[in-house]
């Protein structure tokens, strides 16, 4: 049984793999894509079961805009069909949902659907289920640096000079408190073998715990990641300080 004092606050998944698995089917990568869409659906109750606070999973980056348009748009449209068929699963499990990222440039019945999934879970108080889309991390650090850049002339008109801080430039993340106020994450994991971050999360991964499993997005279980999160529940963080017995 895990305790939940050792539990992860924040849990961050990048899901890959949905290509490589479906190519393994013979079929088309959507297929792949859907499929991941169905172990998404089983991680986010799972997620919330073992009584995680945040989950936040990396779905379409600023970069997948160079896959087809064949391929951008059946994501797109997968998520309508996720708002469909899970909307009512999300409320009942108290999950809130909130988007990372510029998602009004997505289509207008995608932007229409993620608009009813965040008005419709916005006074949930269980699991919050952060969904990255058209997102990216230098593209979020350069938005909050040009948030800073606004204050900084509001303030020099008024004869004052301040330094920026890493509070600061945190809290103007899509994370800080300024926007969604979701604390950096403890854990991230991901699938299918790749071991890097491709630009998901990358200042808030200062001090994250990497996992990373050679599983297919699409086959990645609730009994895996349960695995990883007790596996974590072990591990001795220092945030680049040291523990007491090394001192
Ligand atoms: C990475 O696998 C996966 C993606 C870029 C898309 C992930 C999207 C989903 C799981 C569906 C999300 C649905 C909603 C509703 C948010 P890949 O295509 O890069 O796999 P590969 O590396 O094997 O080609």
């Amino acid at each position: 049984m895990l305790e939940i004092g050792k539990l992860p606050t924040h849990v961050a998944v990048i899901m890959d793999g949905n290509g490589r698995w479906a190519k393994s089917k013979n079929r088309p990568r959507l297929f792949g894509h859907n499929a991941g869409m169905q172990a998404m659906k089983q991680i986010v109750i799972t997620a919330s079961n073992l009584g995680i606070k945040y989950l936040t999973v990396y779905a379409f980056s600023t970069e997948n805009w160079k896959r087809s348009t064949e391929e951008v748009s059946g994501i797109f449209k997968l998520i309508i069909k996720y708002v469909d068929s899970e909307l009512k699963e999300l409320i009942k499990n108290n999950v809130r949902i909130n988007i990372l990222g510029d998602y009004n440039m997505l289509p207008g019945d995608s932007v229409r659907a993620i608009d009813e999934l965040l008005d419709k879970t916005r006074d949930n108080d269980g699991l919050v289920f952060n969904i990255a889309l058209n997102y990216g991390g230098r593209d979020e650090i350069v938005k909050a640096i040009n948030e800073i850049i606004i204050d900084r002339k509001a303030l020099a008109d008024e004869g004052i000079s301040v330094d920026v801080t890493e509070d600061e430039v945190s809290n103007h993340l899509y994370t800080g408190v300024l926007h969604k106020n979701i604390p950096d994450p403890d854990l991230i994991i991901r699938t299918s073998g790749e071991e890097r971050l491709s630009n998901f999360l990358i200042w808030q991964a200062a001090y994250s715990e990497m996992m990373f499993t050679d599983t297919l997005w699409p086959d990645y279980s609730p009994e895996e990641f349960t695995a990883m999160i007790e596996k974590f529940s072990h591990r001795k963080r220092r945030f680049g300080g040291r523990e007491k017995e090394d001192k």
